[in-house]
C-alpha cells in the first residue's frame, strides 16, 4: 500500500482527502501542527476511513521532525495543503504568512529530497489569477495576487517549477482550487473555522444554526445577474476525489504543471443562500453590505485541463453541497 504525506492532513480540505486516499488503496501519513485544527479529528478520520491514520504532530518548518517522518515511513508522495489561508489576516500578518507558507514549502521539499522522494501535490489557489484575468480562468493565464497570502502562492508555484527545472526527477502538480464548500456525506467531518468566519458557506451555516442572526451580502452592485459575487464552488469531496486523480497523473508525467479543480460553474451569493435555505428548511435572514476591498465580480474556472489530463471532472451540486454542510452542521450542534 503506498504511503502518502499529508501534510496539513487535520485540516478541513487535508482531512476529506485523507478520507479518500484510504478508500483509494493509500495509506495516509498526515502531519500536522494544529495551528488551525485539532487532534480530535482523529476519531471521525478513524470511523471515516476504517483505521487510525497514523498521526504525527509536528511542523514542516521542523526539518528534524520532518526528516524523523520521512526515516520512519517510506513516503511516496506528498500532498501539500500545510499553509495559513486567510486572505485579511494576511494583510495584517505579512511575515507570518511569507515564513509559514513560503519557508514552510522549502524545509518540506529540502526532507523530501533529502528522502528521495520527489512527487508533490500543492494545494494552490484560484487566487493566483488576481484582478487582471478575465474568467473562465486557464492555467496558462498570467498570475499575480493583490495580497500576501495569493503572493504565497504565487511564488510557491514558481520555487516549485524552479525545483522540478533544476531538476528532471521531481514531479509536481500545483492544484488550484477554487471555492471548496460542503462536508463529507456521513456528517462527521467538515469546516471548522476559528472565529467568525472570513467565508461566504461557513458564515451561511452559521447563520442557519442561530449563531449569527443574519448574513451580511458584501456588495449588490456588481456587474453579475443579480448583483452579487459570483463564484466557482466546488464539493470538498469533489475537491478530494481530485487529488486521488492528481496522484495518478504524477507518475506519467514530467517536471511542473498546475491544473485548474473546479466546476467550471459560477454561482451568486444568493443562489448559495437560496440552495443553503431548501437545505435547512427556513428563510435565512441577510442585509446589504459594502463591497468587501479587492472582491472580484466574477471568478469561475476553465475546467478542461482537469478533464483531459486527470480524467476528473466535478460531480456534486450546489443542492449536495448545502444539504451536506448543512448536515455537519446539525452533527456538531448535537
Ligand atoms: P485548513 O486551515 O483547514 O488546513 C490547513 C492545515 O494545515 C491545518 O490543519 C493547519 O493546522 C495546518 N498547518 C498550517 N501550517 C502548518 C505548518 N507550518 N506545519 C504543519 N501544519 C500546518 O485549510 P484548508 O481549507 O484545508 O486549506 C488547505 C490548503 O488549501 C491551504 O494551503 C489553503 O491555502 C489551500 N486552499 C484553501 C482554499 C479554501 O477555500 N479552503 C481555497 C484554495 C486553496
Ligand atoms: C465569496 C463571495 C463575497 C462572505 C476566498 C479567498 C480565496 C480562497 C477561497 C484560499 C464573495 C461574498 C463572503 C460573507 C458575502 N481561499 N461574501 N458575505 O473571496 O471568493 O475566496 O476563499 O485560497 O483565496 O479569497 O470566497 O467565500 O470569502 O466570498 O457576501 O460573509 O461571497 O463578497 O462575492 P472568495 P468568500
Amino acid at each position: 500500500m503506498k504511503k502518502i504525506l499529508v501534510a496539513g492532513g487535520m485540516g478541513y480540505i487535508g482531512s476529506h482527502t485523507a478520507v479518500e486516499l484510504v478508500s483509494a488503496g493509500y495509506e495516509p501519513i498526515i502531519v500536522d501542527n494544529l495551528s488551525n485544527s485539532s487532534e480530535s479529528m482523529l476519531e471521525p478520520l478513524e470511523k471515516l476511513c476504517g483505521m487510525r491514520p497514523k498521526f504525527y504532530k509536528a511542523d514542516i518548518r521542523d526539518r528534524a521532525a520532518m526528516d524523523k517522518v520521512f526515516a520512519e515511513n517510506e513516503i511516496d508522495a506528498v500532498i501539500h495543503f500545510a499553509g495559513l489561508k486567510a486572505v485579511a489576516e494576511s494583510v495584517s500578518m505579512p511575515i507570518e504568512y511569507y515564513e509559514n507558507n513560503i519557508n514552510g514549502t522549502l524545509v518540506l521539499c529540502e526532507a523530501m529530497r533529502a528522502a528521495g522522494c520527489k512527487k508533490l501535490v500543492f494545494s494552490s489557489s484560484a487566487t493566483v489569477y488576481g484582478p487582471t484575468n478575465e474568467p473562465p480562468y486557464t492555467e496558462d493565464m498570467p498570475t499575480s495576487a493583490t495580497n500576501p497570502y495569493g503572493w504565497t502562492k504565487v511564488m510557491i508555484e514558481h520555487i516549485l517549477e524552479d525545483i522540478c527545472t533544476a531538476d528532471p526527477e521531481w514531479k509536481v502538480l500545483s492544484l488550484r482550487y477554487f471555492n471548496p464548500i460542503g462536508a463529507h456525506e456521513s456528517g462527521l467531518i467538515g469546516e471548522e473555522p476559528n472565529g467568525i468566519p472570513n467565508n461566504l458557506f461557513p458564515y451561511i451555516a452559521r447563520v442557519a444554526s442561530g449563531k449569527f442572526d443574519h448574513l451580511k451580502v458584501t456588495g449588490n452592485d456588481y456587474p453579475t445577474p443579480d448583483g452579487t459575487g459570483v463564484r466557482d464552488y466546488i464539493h470538498v469531496v469533489d475537491l478530494a476525489t481530485g487529488h486521488i486523480a492528481a496522484l495518478k497523473r504524477l507518475d506519467e508525467q514530467n517536471g511542473y504543471d498546475a491544473i485548474n479543480l473546479g466546476t467550471g460553474k459560477g454561482s451568486s451569493v444568493f443562489d448559495v443562500l437560496h440552495a443553503f435555505e431548501k437545505a435547512c428548511g427556513r428563510e435565512l435572514p441577510y442585509k446589504i453590505y459594502p463591497r468587501r476591498p479587492g472582491d472580484l465580480a466574477f471568478s469561475f474556472a476553465n475546467v478542461d485541463k482537469a478533464k483531459r489530463l486527470l480524467g476528473w471532472t466535478a460531480k456534486y451540486d450546489m443542492d449536495r453541497m448545502c444539504a451536506d454542510g448543512w448536515r455537519y452542521i446539525e452533527h456538531v450542534s448535537k
